[in-house]
């Protein structure tokens, strides 16, 4: 379970991006995080894992505190799944790639090995496995980022923008894909169809505060809401 209690972040050249969040994403539960461009949800999602520190508030992950010790702790329980795939695939393989996250936590070769292929055949790209990232699909790329955070065996995955740059079909795949994943998941995303097929709870987001937070089905198709911020209604 992921809990956030009155977070703030502000950049360096003094942007304030989020403002006083508190929210709590349960164990199994799937949470979409909805909002305009620059509304904050990148920013809150880089917060959560750490890559941001929060000047004030605090987060947990299952119980345990961010914080400079536990910081590899937390990111070994709630792993993040970036907008852009290829900043998640740097190495020559694939196999590399979802092998990285766990050779990290010191693991033999074997046990690596193990996770790896988990990882992959559970997403169905088992065929993957030894292919570079530099020639595969937008879709392909998306899933194989996916098994370099599955692998490290999280209890919560976040998600930025997943299904930017995939085609229809590509699309679907995914949509089907994250509907069978057990984890609990906050998924940022302008792509409300999506949010409603995936996640049964939404969160607006509108100038880094919390506007809304309910039933997905409902506040994308309240005009008023969603125009409020800045997301045009579903129809
Ligand atoms: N590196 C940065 N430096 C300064 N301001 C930033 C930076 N990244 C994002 N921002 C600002 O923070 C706010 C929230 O941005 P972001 O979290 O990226 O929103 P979203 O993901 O919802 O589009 C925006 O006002 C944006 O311009
Ligand atoms: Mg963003």
């Amino acid at each position: 379970m992921i809990e956030i209690k009155n977070i703030s972040v502000t950049y360096p050249d003094g942007t304030s991006a989020i403002s006083d969040i508190s929210l709590a994403i349960g164990d199994g539960e799937s949470a979409a995080l909805i909002g305009a461009n620059g509304a904050g949800k990148t920013t809150l999602l880089l917060s959560i894992v750490g890559v941001l520190p929060a000047e004030r508030g605090l987060i947990s992950v299952d119980g345990i505190e961010l914080g400079k010790k536990s910081l590899s702790e937390v990111r070994r329980r709630v792993g993040m799944v970036f907008q852009d795939p290829d900043d998640q695939l740097f190495m020559p393989l694939i196999y590399d790639d979802v092998a990285f996250g766990p050779r990290n936590l010191g693991l033999s070769e074997e046990a690596v090995e193990k996770r790896v292929d988990a990882a992959l055949s559970s997403l169905g790209i088992a065929h993957l496995r030894d292919r570079s990232s530099l020639r595969l699909s937008g879709g392909e790329k998306r899933i194989a980022a996916i098994a370099t955070v599955l692998a490290m065996e999280p209890t919560m995955m976040i998600f930025d923008e997943p299904t930017a740059f995939l085609d229809p079909k590509a699309r679907r795949n995914l949509i089907n894909l994250l509907r069978r994943l057990p984890h609990g998941k906050l998924i940022a995303t302008h792509d409300l169809s999506f949010a409603e097929e995936v996640c049964p709870r939404a969160i607006l987001l509108k100038n880094g505060r919390i506007f809304a937070d309910g039933r997905t089905g409902e506040l994308i198709r309240d005009d008023r809401l969603m125009d409020e911020c800045g997301v045009e209604a579903l129809r």
